[in-house]
Parts: structure tokens; sequence; C-alpha cells
């Protein structure tokens, strides 16, 4: 089984970034515990901070991976190119946010992901990303 983490934006400044928000671990810290939990798993991690680099990452695990967890952050609330690339490819792709967007700006309720995700797991912390994991996995 063949799983790729693809976060967004500013996510690869998770440790110092707003760690009221968003907690105080690293996600390669994170990645490593997981990786470590699910050994039969391949466990990839993707981050950029640039949309056509994730749309161009999308293409590329689209067809041959089981799953993507995607966290595209802001762009989340922003790209109709990431949305179009989700409805593209074959893989499904769960959405995932660490914190409740429910509960914060407006402009975070708006999501280009949403509609076109085969689930969503938003506002468990980095846990989202296990919880994600678990959904492709057979009972
Ligand atoms: C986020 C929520 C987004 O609104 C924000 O722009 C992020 C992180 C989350 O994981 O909670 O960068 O996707």
């Amino acid at each position: 089984m063949k799983i790729v983490i693809i976060n967004g934006p500013n996510l690869n400044l998770l440790g110092k970034r707003e760690p009221d928000i968003y907690g105080s671990l690293t996600f390669e810290t994170y990645f490593d515990q997981l990786k470590e939990k699910y050994p039969k798993i391949e466990l990839e991690y993707f981050q950029s901070n640039i949309e056509g680099e994730i749309i161009d990452k999308l293409h590329e695990a689209g067809f041959s991976f089981d799953g993507i967890l995607l966290n595209a952050a802001a762009y989340t609330h922003t790209s109709v190119g990431i949305g179009d690339a989700i409805k593209s490819i074959q893989t499904p792709v769960v959405e995932v946010h660490i914190s409740n967007v429910y509960q914060r700006e407006e402009f975070r309720h708006q999501s280009f992901i949403s509609p076109n995700a085969s689930g969503i797991i938003v506002g468990f912390g980095l846990k989202g990303y296990e919880l994600a994991l678990l959904s492709f996995l057979k009972d």
C-alpha cells in the first residue's frame, strides 16, 4: 500500500508556526512516528509552498499511489487548480486540516478540495493524518 502525504504552504513551519493552533511538534518528527507505527505502509511525504508543485505531485501520485492525504493549507480556500487536479486523477484524496477551520475565520469555511475529496478530517491536530491513513486500511 502506497500513500503520500502532501502538505501545502507554511506547513513546513509546523512546530514554530502559531503553536497555539497547530501544536509544537515538527511534521518531520510526527512523520517519523507514523512510519514507525505503520511499517507495512509505504509512506511518502511531500511539502511545497508552491501551488503548481502541489498540482504536479497530485498528477505524479494520482495514477500509481493507493491514497493521498492532502492538507492544501491556505490553497484549500483559493485554488481552483488544485480542486481540478483532484478531479483529474484516479487516486482517492482525503482532505486533512489540523485545526477546525469551521471554528475560525469565515474565509476558511470555503474549500475547493472538499467537493472532490473522498473524505474530510478536520480539527484533530496532527492525529488527523493518522485517522486519514486508517481510512485506507482494510477492516
Ligand atoms: C490548515 C487550515 C488553513 O486554513 C490554513 O491556511 C493552514 C492550515 C490546517 O491544517 O488547519 O495553513 O489547513
